[in-house]
């Protein structure tokens, strides 16, 4: 697919970062778009947005939808079908992701299970929702977002990410196996895994939303120490970022940075990180590595994979493989 003019793309999680910079660049590529959100506000001012930057005749629709919840992603489907009178589409971006259920053992049951769910059932619904649309279509193309956290299932140490890596690991692996699926009874749908490496967006906040945590500085005492348990505080005073005599507010001042923080000091903006994607679905590549950052660590894991969880060989493998 060299060109989106004329199409039609899906686009999960279009209310915010990666997603809502995809709805904006293809509708300015002349892309038909219809995004989804659960957060009715965000989805709507993306929709509004993007349909000012349309080329060629191109509409944007914003749809309320959950994809972790199926019946919400078929009302999504019956909506957009309505709204721009057809029976197929093009390309289906499974963006929408949250982060969570950090620990197996700390973390609770439901925000466990809410992460998973979002990441891997959100991917498996709108899959199952959409595919025959692909199918329907001349050339379709399923563009499932994975992450780093799909190959490697930590953030380092002290710092779990088990239901965001188990539902990454299923992404990619899903997304994997499709090819051959596809090749053998669609051969004209293809399918490709998007691993971003550190992406400038909200992430953060929204996953503190998506939990119904409160803001950082409405949190209790008690909110604040579990949000960051002693393991996590040793970490924090190691990496110089956490006095070792550390006060719980100093911990919720941190905790309000962490977000901000996270989007302002990525190496990549969400702008450049969709640009990354499109390019490559353009030039029909199955495997999407998003930043320098993304590139370095899956060469580092590759090259020494029975040292994947072995932190400074990996970071030092890493940091050559970023200079060379
Ligand atoms: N930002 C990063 O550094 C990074 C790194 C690796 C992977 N990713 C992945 O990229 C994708 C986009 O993330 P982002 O950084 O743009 O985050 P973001 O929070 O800026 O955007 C995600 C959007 O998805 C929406 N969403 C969340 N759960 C939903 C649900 N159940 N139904 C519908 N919409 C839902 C959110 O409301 C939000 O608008 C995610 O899958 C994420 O896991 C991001």
């Amino acid at each position: 697919m060299k060109s989106f003019a004329g199409k039609l793309a899906v686009v999960t999680g279009g209310g915010s970062g990666i997603g809502r910079e995809l709805v904006f660049q293809l509708a300015t590529a002349g892309c038909s778009v219809a995004a989804c959100d659960w957060d009715a506000e965000s989805i709507a001012d993306t929709a509004g947005a993007a349909q000012e930057r349309t080329t060629q005749g191109a509409i944007v629709s914003g749809h309320v939808c959950d994809v972790s919840n199926e019946a919400d992603v078929q009302r999504f489907r019956d909506e957009l079908l309505t709204r721009h009178t057809t029976q197929h589409v093009d390309l289906m971006f499974n963006n929408a992701g949250i982060g969570g259920g950090a620990s197996f053992l700390a973390a609770s049951r439901e925000e466990w299970e809410r992460t998973f769910a979002v990441d891997w059932w959100g991917v498996y619904y709108c899959s199952r929702t959409f595919l025959p649309l692909l199918i329907a279509s001349e050339q379709g193309v399923l563009v499932n977002t994975s992450s780093v956290n799909g190959f490697w299932a930590t953030l380092g140490p002290n710092m779990p990410n088990t239901a965001y890596a188990t539902a990454k690991f299923a992404v990619k692996g899903f997304t994997e196996a499709l090819i051959e699926d596809l090749r053998t009874h669609a051969p004209h749908v293809r399918a490709a895994v998007v691993i971003p490496g550190h992406v400038g967006t909200d992430i953060i906040a929204n996953t503190r939303r998506a939990h119904r945590h409160n803001e950082p500085d409405a949190l209790s005492d008690a909110q604040v120490q579990a949000l960051v348990p002693p393991e996590g505080r040793v970490k924090l005073v190691r990496a110089g970022m956490l006095a070792a005599d550390a006060s719980v507010d100093d911990l919720r001042q941190l905790l309000a940075r962490r977000e901000s923080e996270f989007r302002d000091n990525a190496p990549l903006s969400a702008a450049a990180a969709a640009s990354t994607i499109l390019d490559g679905i353009r030039a029909g590549a199955w495997r999407i590595l998003v930043g320098r950052d993304a590139a370095a660590l899956d060469s580092a894991v590759r090259a020494h994979p029975d040292a994947a969880y072995d932190y400074p060989t990996i970071a030092k493998a890493a940091a050559d493989r970023a200079t060379t």
